[in-house]
């Protein structure tokens, strides 16, 4: 359950999706993912996940912890694709949050099409129209995925009491209602903390 698959190539990440969320989503929306960059972006700047498709790794391994848990503990959601969507997308905000620095551009191995020595780092993207973090991946996602209300509390809580103190109260309630919202959560910091990425 730890360990998870490193230094995976785009094309690679591209068929781990597909395997998983193809079914699950419509073909506009999957463009839309290929198109802004959701296989390449990062998922920080200098915490976990801040290197190329750190975004998708961080999503696909929430998503499997999700799906684990579900199995485990035999967790009710009100639809089965939920834990795809939520694991998978609840971190769409940051699709858009930063830009790719190359700081040197490496050479291309002869043959295999790799990059070697590639060094690349990445900052805030200034021209982001939509700032924010869970309300924003919220915002983003119902253009495309009819949301229900329990994906909408777990992925609007995922970062549990980090929400912030004015927020506890209405985060207390989420897991009341839905006790998966405390499950998703779990899932976010064990992926990032634990498994690191
Ligand atoms: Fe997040
Ligand atoms: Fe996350």
């Amino acid at each position: 359950m730890l360990e998870y698959e490193k230094n995976l190539t785009t094309n690679r990440r591209i068929e781990l999706f597909n395997g998983l969320m193809k079914e699950k989503i419509s073909k506009e929306f999957y463009d839309w993912l290929i198109e802004n960059g959701f296989f390449t972006q990062a998922a920080s700047t200098k915490y976990h996940g801040a290197f190329e498709g750190g975004l998708f790794d961080h999503s696909y391994e929430v998503t499997q912890v999700l799906l684990d848990m579900t199995q485990r503990l035999n967790l009710q959601w009100t639809r089965p694709e939920s834990p795809y969507i939520i694991g998978m997308f609840h971190d769409l905000c940051k699709i858009d949050n930063y830009i790719t620095i190359v700081d040197e551009p490496g050479e291309i191995m002869m043959g295999t099409g790799d990059v070697k020595g590639k060094e690349i780092h990445f900052e805030y993207n200034q021209d982001c129209i939509l700032t924010g973090h869970a309300d924003k991946s919220i915002m983003l996602l119902s253009q495309f995925v009819n949301l229900t209300e329990e994906e909408m509390l777990c992925i609007r809580f995922h970062m549990g009491a980090y929400e912030g103190q004015d927020q506890w109260d209405n985060y207390d309630k989420a897991i009341r209602k839905y006790e998966t919202v405390l499950f998703t959560h779990t899932a976010d910091m064990y992926t990032s903390k634990v498994k690191g990425v």
